[in-house]
């Protein structure tokens, strides 16, 4: 089987060509190989006739996506009707990288699969309309993700909040957290894995959930950081609104699937994917206090 896969040096895309790459051709394909946005350039995907097209490339920057909301759209959920069109020529299958950010979070409890979305940002609202373009090829798997953290780091760059988080302990700042948006979390390597499974069972084609079980607010989150890396920072908690951020964002979008498990796919507690994380990039090691 044929796999090709875009952006394929982003956070996700890394794990998911290292994941996939000793059973299955994987072909990958770079911003610098592919751009979503233009029909023309995504034409090479045809030329490799690939069985399956994973979807990575978004512009995700949600603050950003408010002032730019052409961008947004144009890669978003015009790059997700470009794969659509060109993988339902070809008879592949198309797979979108989604997020929990189509919710609005008022369900104050984790959302499932068929939850009604009612995305609050141009961020979210783009990725529910490459959700939508996606389904108009009817072999696609819509995958949402939440709260992704990856060894390579967002756009393979290194950076996530768990660096985030460490440098600026190392760097004895001050950090304040959010405390009142809660979140689930991926660790882009169990999210490769759970997307691996779905691909091997052959998982009937739809929309599946695939985070790390459990959630936390951003705050709980630092904390734990912190707590198994034994850094001691001034972390103080405050409200979402104390940041006067551009997009709204749900106040609650922890995600947990409600079909996954029926074909025996659970996805580890986000504390034990967090543990390995520190441990795979270096910032604990396994005889660690805390560890
Ligand atoms: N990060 C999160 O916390 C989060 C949460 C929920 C859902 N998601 C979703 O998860 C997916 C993967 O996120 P990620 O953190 O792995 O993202 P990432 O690290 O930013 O990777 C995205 C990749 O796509 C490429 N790309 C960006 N724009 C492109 C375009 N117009 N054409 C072709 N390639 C393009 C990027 O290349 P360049 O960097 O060179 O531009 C990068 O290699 C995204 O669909 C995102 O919406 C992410």
């Amino acid at each position: 089987m044929k796999i090709a896969i875009i952006g394929s040096t982003g956070q996700l895309g890394t794990d998911l060509v290292k994941t996939l790459q000793n059973e299955y051709q994987v072909i990958g394909f770079t911003h610098q190989d592919i751009e979503v946005t233009d029909y023309n350039s995504c034409l090479i995907l045809k030329e490799h006739n690939p069985d399956i097209i994973i979807n990575t490339a978004a512009f995700h920057k949600t603050d950003q996506c408010e002032e730019e909301p052409m961008k947004t759209f144009s890669v978003n959920a015009i790059g997700a009707r470009n794969v659509a069109v060109i993988s339902k020529e070809i008879e592949a299958i198309a797979m979108f990288i989604s997020t929990d950010y189509i919710f609005d979070g008022s369900k104050n409890e984790p959302y499932a699969e068929d939850d009604v979305p009612n995305p609050i940002s141009t961020y979210g609202i783009s990725k529910i309309a490459g959700e939508l373009y996606t389904k108009q090829n009817p072999k696609h798997y819509v995958i949402r993700v939440a709260g992704l953290f990856g060894i390579a780091g967002a756009s393979g760059k290194g950076g996530n909040f768990i660096e985030t988080m460490i440098t600026k302990a190392e760097k004895n700042e001050a950090i304040r957290v959010v405390n009142d948006m809660w979140t689930s979390l991926t660790y882009t390597k169990d999210a490769a894995s759970t997307i691996k499974k779905i691909i091997e069972l052959k998982l009937p084609f739809g929309t599946y959930h695939a985070t790390n079980q459990g959630y936390c607010t951003w705050f709980q989150f630092a904390n734990e950081i912190f707590r198994l890396t034994g850094l001691n920072p001034t972390l103080t908690p405050i409200k979402t609104h104390q940041l006067q951020l551009k997009a709204k964002r749900p106040k609650f979008s922890a995600l947990v699937s409600a079909k996954l498990p029926k074909y025996g796919i659970q996805m580890r507690k986000w504390e034990e994917a967090l543990h390995d994380y520190l441990i795979k990039k270096g910032h604990i090691h396994t005889n660690q206090p805390g560890a």
